[in-house]
Parts: C-alpha cells; structure tokens; sequence
C-alpha cells in the first residue's frame, strides 16, 4: 500500500514533509510490538498518530485503551492500571480489572505520561521490560498481552532534570518516538485540514458554506494556532454554525480567533491582547528563561556525562535562588505566572491549567506547594 492510500484509510489530514515522515514511521512501527512515545503540543493529533499506530497493527481487532495519566488522582493511577484485590484498600470492596488486564491482547495508550507519578513509573517500567505486573494488595504476578504507545506534551527530558521522570524509564520509552509538530512551523497542512474539517462538518449537518475571501485565509494561515489542530476544527465548526455558512470575510473570521495572538519577538511568541502588554510580555521573559534553564543544565549534563569539565557558575542553576541583584528566582516567576493565570480565569483551576499548559493535577500540587489559598 502507498503512503497516501495508508494516510487516507487512517484519516491522517496532511502533506507537509513532517506529517509524511510521521506516516512513515507509523507504516513501519505499526505491524511490531515495540512501544513508541508520541510526542507534541496539545492538539497536534498525537491521539490520531496512537489509534493509526493501532488501527494498521495485527491488534486492531482488539481495544484501543487510552489511560489519561493526568487525570486519575494519584492514590488511584496503580489500581486503575494493574487492577487491585478485594480488601486491598479501604474503598476496593470489589477486586477489580485494571487497564492492563483489560486492554489484553490490545493496545494501551497512556496519555500525559509525563503526569505518572515516580513511584507508578518503576511499575511501568517493569511491565515494559518482562510484561510483569501484580494487582495492588497481591504479591503474585500477572502477564498481559499489551502493546504500550505514551504520549505526552512535556519535555520528558527535562522532567527527567527536576526529577519528575525516571531516567531509566525515559530512555526505554524514547527508542522509538514520533514528534509531531505544532500546527503553525507545517502550515502547508492548514489548507488541507480546513477544507477537511469544512467538508465533514457541512456533510453530516447538510448544510452549505461559502467559502473564505482571501483575506480569510491569509488571516487562518498567519494565525498561531496555540491549540493547534484541535483549535482549527473548533473554530470551523462554530464558524459554520454561527454563520450560517456564509461566506467568511477577514474582519469575521478573526472574531472566532478568540484568543488573537500577534507575533512578538523573532521566536513568534504569542502575547494574549486582553492582558496588559506588559504583563503578557513579562510571561514570555519568565518562560523563556525557564526554557533556557532548563537546556543549559541539560548541555550541562551532557557534558559531564562525557567526562568534560563545566564553567562553575553552571552549579548555580541546579538550585533555585534568588539572585543578588534582586531579580526574581524562577520559583518566585512560577508563583506569579500561577497566581495571575488563577486571577485571569477567576479561579477556575481547569481554565488556568491549560493556559499555562500544566495538568490540573500538577496545578494543585503548586497551590499547595507555594501555600496559595482562593
Ligand atoms: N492530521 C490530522 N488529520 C485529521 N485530524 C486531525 C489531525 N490532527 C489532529 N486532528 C484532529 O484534531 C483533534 C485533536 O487531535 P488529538 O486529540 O489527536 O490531539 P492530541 O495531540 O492528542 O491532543 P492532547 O494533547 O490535548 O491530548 C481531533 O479532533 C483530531 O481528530
Ligand atoms: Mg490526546
């Protein structure tokens, strides 16, 4: 079968160079066993990539389970995978199935893997390396027939820097791994996907759509897309009913992109319009020398690990401090970033999680962490 037959059966929208070289790991990964880690922003279709992944293996009879790992409370995430005993816990009155049981013979999809707690991790890594597990409250070990893809959004590596991430299970996870990139560096991909999205939506509705001016569509094609591929499906579908399928000019088309975002800087960072400048500005600052931290202790690491020596004024960066000059330690930046997204969204902790783009639970652990009260 060609690529472009393979991408159509698995609804895979695209054809940039990026998407087709995803394809074809996917063509090749597919019809083994080996566990591949997905990664990508939120929305880029890294849950399209695993179902594919799945749909053209020897396993597609079987379910596709998807474990979203950010989302189980912590206390639970070792039940619901391994399944427990009859007792095991106060409120396991019945011994119960976890998803590795469930999934047998399947695939299992564990999403937000950078969310699984250490101690989960170790668990995982053992059913990775010998497909071994044990229910909680029993001793005895099960098997299951399951293949494992992850996905996740985060920088796994540097997870595996602060210690979130186990270096062993990082390594084992990322042999095989597919990044899928953000919808706004293969933008040649968002005419495709338009005219994808425009054509099901008006299909299932029976409805009829005008079409775009090309105001429109430059406008669509310049847009950041901060949610990526799931954002442009959402924006379409409430185009057309708001609308009524009548023809998009400019002007209207930017109403439905909420959240305009205009480049600032070289590196196109998006700044929200409804926050001050300057606010939005200091937020870019704080995270890109969040990011720099984190890829200088990285450089740093790799360099040691070669057995080089580093300058000394890299130990600094292994501790959070405050600088003498007075500028803010990242800690104190994070504080703030988290207490002014919670005031953004009035305290709604869904909402200022995925701005900040952490998982709910992790935003939970900070607010206890930095003391925060509502
Ligand atoms: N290449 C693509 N072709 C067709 N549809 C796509 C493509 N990429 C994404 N989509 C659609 O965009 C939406 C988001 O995709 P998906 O759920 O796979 O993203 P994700 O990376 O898993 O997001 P998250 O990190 O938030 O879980 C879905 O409706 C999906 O069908
Ligand atoms: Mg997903």
């Amino acid at each position: 079968m060609d690529r472009e037959t393979f991408q159509r059966e698995q609804g895979i929208i695209g054809g940039s160079l990026e998407i087709q070289e995803i394809v074809d790991v996917v063509r090749q990964v597919a019809p083994t066993d080996i566990t591949v880690l997905i990664i990508g922003e939120s929305g880029v279709g890294k849950e399209v990539i695993a179902r594919a992944i799945h749909t053209a293996s020897k396993r597609s009879k079987k379910n596709l389970v998807t474990v979203n790992c950010g989302a189980i409370p912590e206390g639970l995430i070792e039940s619901e995978l391994f399944g427990h005993e009859k007792g095991s816990f106060t409120s396991a009155v019945e011994t119960r199935k976890g998803y590795f049981e469930i999934a047998d013979g399947g695939t299992i999809l564990l999403d937000e893997i950078g969310e699984m707690p250490l101690a989960t991790q170790v668990k995982l890594l053992r059913v990775l390396e010998n497909g071994e597990f044990a229910r909680v409250g029993s001793s005895s070990p099960r098997t299951s027939d399951v293949r494992v893809l992850a996905a996740t959004n985060k920088d796994l590596q540097y997870e595996v820097q602060q210690k979130r991430f186990r270096p062993d299970l990082y390594f084992r996870l990322r042999s095989v791994n597919i990044t899928v990139p953000p919808l706004r560096s293969r933008k040649e991909d968002i005419p495709l996907l338009l005219e994808h999205f425009v054509k099901e939506f008006t299909a299932k509705n029976g409805m009829k759509f005008e079409g775009f001016t090309n105001d429109a569509t430059d406008l669509i094609m310049s847009y950041h897309w901060p949610g990526n591929v799931r954002e442009l499906k959402n924006v379409i579908e409430s185009m057309l009913v708001l609308e009524n399928g009548r023809r998009m000019d400019a002007d209207t088309t930017r109403k439905y992109l909420k959240e305009y975002h205009v480049p600032v800087m070289e590196r196109n960072l998006p700044v929200v319009m409804n926050r001050t400048v300057e606010q939005a500005e200091r937020e870019l600052i704080y995270r890109a020398l969040v990011d720099l931290k984190g890829s200088i202790i990285d450089l740093r690491e790799m360099m040691l690990q070669q057995g080089n020596s580093v300058p000394p004024e890299t130990d600094a960066l292994q501790i959070d401090q405050t600088n003498g000059n007075g500028a803010l330690s990242l800690s104190e930046m994070e504080r703030r970033m988290i207490v002014n997204a919670l005031e953004r969204h009035k305290g709604n902790r869904r909402l200022a999680a995925r701005d900040l783009n952490i998982s709910e639970r992790t935003l939970y652990r900070k607010i206890k962490e930095f003391g925060l009260h509502e």
